[in-house]
């Protein structure tokens, strides 16, 4: 018994080694988070993930949203697996060269759901972050699911040096007493808050390209000055950007130039000021 405990104790120890290690090799480090479910976190990580592969920086996405992981879907990799390689398994590789790493992929069928307590939810994060092979990055994104349960905290615990937390929220009222609680929980993990990002901003009609505000405006820069956190920038409603996640086509790549693409880019300049600013 005794050495049953001592042999779990060291294969724990021998993992947190690794995955430092790994996690060493990785330049930067990103979360996206919400309060509310359905505010766009999803699309908008595989979409910057996108944006900063553009300007060339080796990427990787880890999905740690493990009972709903859609990065697989929005970004068309859905169906694929990851191959074991010699350092670990490999992350599947995705449009741009984003490696991506997903509980997707390790699901046989669509039907079966992750029926998982806290400590398994744990297990498998701790696992993407050190048995997979994920290499030399530029900036790993995480995608988290909504709220403050499990996977943020697993997620928040484990990665080492953690640059900031991205705060995703809609400009409606109700998401601004949410995104007090987020922000209150990632205080209390000791790791920084980038800023907040307002999605679905006003809606671009894809015809005459007229701005509507949908959600009202202005809620994500009020939220931002109330709790003195820098607002980034803001991401427009845009169907068409529904449209190309449900078909698995990168957005921002198939509409460069429209409102929303370009939105991505400048919040790719935003964040590698912040970035550099932290040093
Ligand atoms: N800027 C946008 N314009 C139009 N549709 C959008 C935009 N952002 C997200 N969506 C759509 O809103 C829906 C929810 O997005 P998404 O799944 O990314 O949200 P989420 O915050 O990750 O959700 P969850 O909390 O369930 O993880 C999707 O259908 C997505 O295509
Ligand atoms: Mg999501």
């Amino acid at each position: 018994m005794r050495s049953e405990i001592e042999e779990r104790r060291k294969n724990l120890e021998e993992m947190t080694k690794r995955l430092r290690e790994r996690m060493t090799r990785v330049k930067h480090k990103i979360v996206v988070m919400s309060g509310k479910g359905g505010v766009g976190k999803s699309t908008f990580t595989a979409n910057l993930a996108l944006a900063f592969s553009n300007k060339g920086y080796r990427t990787g996405i880890l999905d740690a949203d493990i009972h709903g992981p859609s990065i697989p879907k929005i970004l068309g990799v859905r169906g694929r697996s990851m191959r074991a390689g010699p350092n670990g398994a490999l992350p599947v590789n995705g449009p741009k060269e984003i490696k991506i790493v997903s509980m997707d992929f390790l699901l046989t069928s669509d039907e079966t759901p992750v029926i998982w307590r806290g400590p398994l939810k744990d297990a498998v994060i701790r696992q993407f972050l050190s048995e997979i092979d994920w290499g030399e990055l530029d900036l790993l994104l995480v995608d988290l699911p909504p709220g403050t349960g499990d996977e943020p905290l697993s997620v928040m615990q484990q990665i080492p040096g953690i640059d900031g937390v991205l705060l995703i929220t809609v400009p409606s009222e109700v998401s601004q007493l949410v995104v007090r609680r987020a922000v209150g929980f990632v205080e209390k993990m000791g790791v920084p808050i980038l800023g907040i990002v307002e999605n679905m901003s006003g809606f671009v009609c894809p015809k005459c390209g007229e701005v509507t505000a949908v959600f009202g405006s202005g809620g994500g820069k009020k939220i931002s000055d109330e709790l003195g956190l820098p607002f980034l920038g803001s991401i427009p409603l845009d169907p068409r950007i529904s449209e190309d996640s449900d078909e698995g086509r990168p957005f921002i790549l198939e509409r460069s130039g429209t409102p929303a693409a370009n939105a991505f880019a400048r919040l790719v300049e935003v964040i590698e000021e912040k970035l550099k600013e932290k040093g």
